[in-house]
């Protein structure tokens, strides 16, 4: 293992938000998926799955919904319509109730009290191999939450038991414009980190 590599592949992933019009090699695109089928599940539930949409109508209907015109009117690129790819993740929690009423996980059959919901926490796991494995592919991607989840879930037929989280888009770099969130800067070491305690 060369730990240089991982911390190349951490410094090069950002949100990209614009991109070529160069297609994704749809054997790429497999590579991250299984990559991303690979991360950690509570109880190995393996309750993430993902959509993914190449069509251009589909592309755009899927912008729309994401409130591609307010990127717009803020000055940035059209950048999800324009990403060759989507990737919709989504998550069964209903998958994750079932497991941990599995004889293993609950001899009485009752569930837990979920003080973490662990489908979002597998969710965003696989959510950061996609990211992640983007860089390693030389590609850039980007992740974003719609308001319009349900119609999105309706759009792409997706189960009522299964819920998107957001979108990841996925294509060939092009140069974008820096998102404001990060004005704030990022949060100083010892904010973040605590030893022995907090
Ligand atoms: C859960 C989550 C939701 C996000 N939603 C959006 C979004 O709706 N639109 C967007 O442009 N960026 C979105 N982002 C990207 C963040 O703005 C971005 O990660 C943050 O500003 C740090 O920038 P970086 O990822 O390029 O380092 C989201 C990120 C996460 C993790």
């Amino acid at each position: 293992m060369d730990p240089e590599f991982f911390r190349r592949l951490v410094a090069g992933r950002r949100m990209v938000r614009n991109y070529t019009t160069e297609p994704v090699d749809a054997a790429v695109v497999d590579r991250l998926l299984d990559a991303a089928r690979r991360g950690p599940s509570a109880g190995f539930t393996q309750g993430v799955s993902f959509v993914v949409v190449t069509d251009a109508a589909m592309r755009s209907t899927i912008a729309a919904l994401a409130h591609e015109p307010d990127y717009v009117a803020a000055g940035f690129d059209p950048w999800i319509s324009r990403a060759p790819v989507h990737i919709v993740v989504c998550v069964s929690e209903e998958a994750y109730r079932a497991r941990y009423r599995e004889p293993d996980k609950s001899p009485d059959g009752s569930e837990p009290q979920w003080p973490v919901p662990y489908w979002w926490v597998d969710a965003g796991a696989a959510l950061m191999l996609l990211l992640l494995g983007a860089v390693a592919e030389g590609l850039g991607a980007g992740f974003l939450g719609s308001h319009a989840l349900d119609r999105l879930a309706e759009t792409l037929g997706i189960p009522a038991e299964v819920s998107p989280i957001g979108i990841v888009t996925l294509g060939h770099p092009a140069p974008d414009r820096r998102s404001r969130s990060l004005d704030r800067g990022r949060r100083r070491w010892d904010d973040v980190v605590h030893r022995e305690g907090w």
